[in-house]
């Protein structure tokens, strides 16, 4: 056995690691097949084969950030900018319920359009549809969460991007880390299930940067981790910068499993765009939800947060017949509940 595979072994078995040992993981790739069937395994022990879907709508592309790596930044004027109405949203999770979906994502730019009345209505009708609800809104007040946990959100999306102070501070003009954290902490108090993650390939991302990453996704007690390549993007800061690899997305999701073993991991859309099997690949590698896109074509196409997002060219219900052609492909199956976190470690 060699020292990394020693590592993995140990984060197989005690689901935690330090700092320095996760750095020496990620830094060496001798032994990431390995990595990646540990953590096939601890995911089959914890969270078994089926795969749950959340259908995701993309409801508003309307941006009041500039985060310098994403293509929907308010100083993009090449993006066509939509919003849709509570009707079209509403109608779009009827669909994704008759598709046998059992949750929808609500996922926006932070556009203020939606206020506390207009978004918890909709977030109200659409639970009386009977699917779990997820939101991805973006940074709020402690109030306006939890008049959308009143209103029935089950589960809220938000990640930190990263945990490098640094760095974040460069990437998100007029944004804070400090509150960013707040906002996540509000959302556990609350007691939505919460998810983060992160963008792995950031310029002047260091792999201690990503070793700090998992921990503050032990640290928050996060229940759900999503996270994937940074792909630069046209007409913003960083499009002349080298983008993340999938290995390296890869082995970030990886040791995540390990490490909370027990939590709801996507394979990331970001993922499949860079590697047709991308998605496949993360599923073998510790990941055992999909977000299938079902927004419609015209809206979908201009929801560019990166170019080439898998998907695009294809039908809310073909694309989500060839995922799950492709998911039981490898022997998994399509789960019929809705996916809750089933806890055994953590906080
Ligand atoms: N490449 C990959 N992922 C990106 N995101 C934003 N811009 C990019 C990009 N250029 C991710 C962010 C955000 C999520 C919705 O999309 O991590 O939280």
């Amino acid at each position: 056995m060699t020292e990394i595979t020693e590592l993995i072994e140990k984060a197989q078995t005690t689901h935690s690691l330090k700092k320095d040992e996760l750095v020496s993981v990620l830094n060496d790739n001798s032994a990431n097949d390995i990595l990646f069937k540990t953590a096939d395994i601890v995911r089959k022990k914890y969270v078994g084969d089926e795969v749950h879907l959340r259908g995701l709508i993309e409801f508003s592309n309307i941006c009041k950030c500039s985060c310098f790596y994403c293509g929907l930044r308010k100083d993009n004027p090449s993006v066509q900018r939509y919003r849709m109405t509570a009707e079209q949203i509403i109608e779009l999770a009827q669909n994704a319920k008759d598709y046998g979906y059992k949750t929808v994502v609500l996922q926006s730019g932070e556009d203020a359009f939606f206020d506390t009345k207009k978004l918890c209505k909709i977030i109200s009708s659409i639970k009386s549809l009977g699917l779990a609800l997820t939101l991805s809104a973006g940074e709020k007040t402690y109030e306006e969460y939890k008049a959308y946990k009143q209103a029935g959100a089950d589960r809220y999306l938000l990640r930190i991007e990263t945990t490098d102070k640094n760095l974040y501070a460069k990437l998100h003009p007029s944004m804070s880390f400090e509150n960013r954290v707040r906002c996540l902490k509000d959302l556990k108090t609350l007691g939505f299930e919460v998810g983060t993650g992160c963008l792995v390939g950031l310029p002047q991302q260091s792999d201690e940067s990503l070793a700090n990453d998992i921990l503050f996704f032990k640290e928050l007690d996060a229940d759900m981790i999503g996270l994937g390549p940074f792909i630069p993007c046209p007409n913003t800061p960083l499009e002349n910068e080298k983008g993340g690899t999938l290995i390296k997305a890869l082995k970030v999701m990886a040791l995540t499993r390990l490490l909370l073993p027990d939590i709801n991991i996507p394979a990331t859309t970001a993922m499949e765009t860079l590697q047709p099997n991308g998605r496949i690949l993360a599923l073998q590698s510790g990941a055992n939800v999909v977000m299938p896109d079902v927004t419609e074509q015209d809206c979908k196409q201009k929801y560019t947060i990166y170019p080439g997002k898998a998907g695009l060219n294809n039908t809310a219900l073909d694309y989500k017949n060839s995922i799950v052609k492709n998911i039981e492909s490898i022997g998994r199956t399509i789960s019929e509940g809705y996916g809750f976190h089933n806890k055994i470690f953590g906080k």
